[in-house]
């Protein structure tokens, strides 16, 4: 009985355990079936694709800064996990956000080797 319960709270403390920058890049770098590049993630994200802004209008180029909604001007807290622990925390946040900012700055969603590519970019900053 004691056993049955002891690994029936570790299975809830695995499930409820919060997500890591890491998780996501190993996820995306699984759904892409090859291995993210940290230079591609730094062009992507500081370079405009046709549209008006780029990741870095709002995030910066140096996301380890605080940033600026490129639209409202309503302060971004810095984006890199070096710089700010809650970044890379919740998958229905992170989803959430490449959806969106990838809708507003490619006028599409993000592949999966652009997401791995710019996690890689953003745990390399310190
Ligand atoms: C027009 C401004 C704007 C642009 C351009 C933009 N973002 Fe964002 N981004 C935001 C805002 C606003 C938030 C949500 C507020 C916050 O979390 O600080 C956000 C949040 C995020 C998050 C959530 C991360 C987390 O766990 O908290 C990710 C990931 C992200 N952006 C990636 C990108 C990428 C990649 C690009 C380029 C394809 C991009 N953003 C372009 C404004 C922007």
């Amino acid at each position: 009985m004691r056993l049955i319960l002891t690994i029936a709270a570790l299975l809830c403390a695995t499930a409820a355990q919060a997500e890591t920058p890491r998780d996501f890049l190993t996820r995306f770098e699984k759904e892409a079936g090859s291995a993210a590049s940290a230079e591609r993630g730094a062009r992507f994200f500081t370079t405009k694709q046709g549209g008006e802004w780029s990741c870095a209008s709002c995030h910066t180029e140096r996301p380890t800064q605080a940033g600026r909604h490129a639209r409202t001007d309503k302060p971004i807290t810095p984006l890199a996990p070096a710089a700010n622990a809650e970044r890379f925390t919740d998958a229905a946040k992170v989803d959430k956000w490449f959806r969106r900012n990838c809708n507003d700055t490619v006028s599409r969603l993000c592949s999966a080797q652009e997401k791995a590519d710019v996690m890689a970019w953003l745990l390399a900053l310190k």
